[in-house]
């Protein structure tokens, strides 16, 4: 038996029968765009994270676009993010005009390195982009405060993270703005692209709702040049199901993470990723590193064997063709390019038990060799 990648057709399978009638319901009505499931969805979702709003839209992508565009981010203007993140929180930065200003990660827990964001900083700096990246949470504590004394806004990147909580407070719910992308691979996913905002500054709610809406929130009235980003009802009705479920999921994947760690311990030429132990880490993945030399063909040997794996990302954003302009090399981020060179991504999702997380370690260790004592 092979061991998935994804557990997006495991939840479908919880959810189906509750969606499929949501979606006679949207279908009887004749809503097909926006209605009660969004704006329930909505309430919600924000209800859940400890934030004052949040606002539905097309994909993550877009949610980090309009926030930043609902920060007034334009031409002129830097923001600062991870070079180890995945492409869009780049895209979003360069679409407004501004500058994407990148910084190297730590190389244990692979989140943006907090000093390096620091120095950073210039008179230009309008925004920061801490990436909760696989699931885990960057520790906020000292970047917020530094931040509102400049006056740049924080937007987590939370796209990966919903299910995340530190200190008490959720993934997306301590900047100025949270960006979610429920991607259907995600821990919280849609069945499709879909994406939201979580609101904290309340003042920039009315200017959000009307950029996803061509720039209005009553049809006809554009008060200011918009777009089309609307989180479906089709979607918000399977994202309002899966929310059920969504602590429990979580806990099942910090379960599965334990097993990783108690089953690869043996393992030879592995590190495991470092975590806090706690809530803060909601293991969208769970991402291993081991040499480079060998990393490739670990992959292929456990998909010989029908386990997949992935490597995310295999490319650090600056040196891709797409960002070369922003004048980075090959070196400019030695701890993003190295993992680039050494992580896979293993299975983990809500359909991984214990023969699936020991069957994966035991063709890792067959491959990789025990731990030299
Ligand atoms: C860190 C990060 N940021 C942004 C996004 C963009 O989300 P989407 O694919 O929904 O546009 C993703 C997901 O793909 C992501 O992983």
């Amino acid at each position: 038996m092979g061991v998935l990648f994804s557990g997006s057709q495991a939840e479908f399978a919880v959810i189906a029968e509750d969606w499929l009638r949501s979606v006679r319901d949207i279908a009887a009505r004749g809503v097909f765009v926006g209605g009660p499931p969004v704006a329930s969805f909505e309430q919600r979702f924000a209800a859940y994270l400890g934030s004052r709003a949040a606002v539905g839209v097309g994909n993550g992508t877009d949610a980090l676009f309009l926030a930043l565009k609902a920060l007034d981010v334009g031409p002129g203007d830097e923001v600062i993010t991870a070079a180890n993140t995945f492409i869009a929180t780049v895209e979003a930065i360069h679409h407004t005009g501004a500058r994407p200003v990148l910084v190297d990660c730590d190389p244990d827990h692979f989140l943006i390195d907090e000093e390096q964001t620091m120095a950073a900083a210039s008179p230009r700096t309008k925004a920061v982009i801490p990436v909760h990246l696989y699931g885990q949470m960057v520790d906020l504590q000292r970047l917020l405060p530094w931040a509102e004394s400049r006056g740049i806004a924080v937007v987590e990147d939370s796209a990966q993270a919903a299910g995340a909580f530190h200190r008490g407070r959720a993934a997306g719910s301590q900047g100025a703005l949270g960006c979610f992308s429920f991607y259907p691979d995600k821990n919280l996913g849609a069945l499709g692209d879909g994406g939201a905002i979580a609101v904290n500054t309340e003042a920039l709610l009315p200017v959000l709702r009307k950029l996803r809406n061509h720039g209005g929130e009553v049809r006809y009235e554009h008060e200011l040049p918009g777009f089309n980003s609307r989180l479906d009802p089709i979607q918000a009705s399977a994202l309002a199901l899966k929310m059920n479920y969504l602590d429990e999921w979580s806990k099942h994947r910090r379960a599965v993470a334990r097993m990783y760690e108690a089953e690869l311990a043996r393992v030879g030429d592995l590190m495991l990723p470092a975590h806090r132990g706690d809530e803060s880490h909601a293991f969208h993945l769970y991402v291993v590193r081991t040499d480079a030399s060998a990393r490739d063909s670990l992959r292929r040997q456990l998909q010989k064997k029908g386990i997949l794996t992935a490597v995310q990302y295999p490319v650090p954003v600056h040196l891709t063709p797409a960002f070369s302009h922003l004048g980075y090399e090959a070196g400019s981020f030695p701890n993003a390019e190295r993992l680039a060179a050494e992580i896979v991504s293993l299975p983990m999702h809500i359909a991984m038990d214990e023969a699936a997380v020991a069957q994966v370690a035991g063709e890792m260790l067959a491959f990789l060799g025990p731990v030299r004592v």
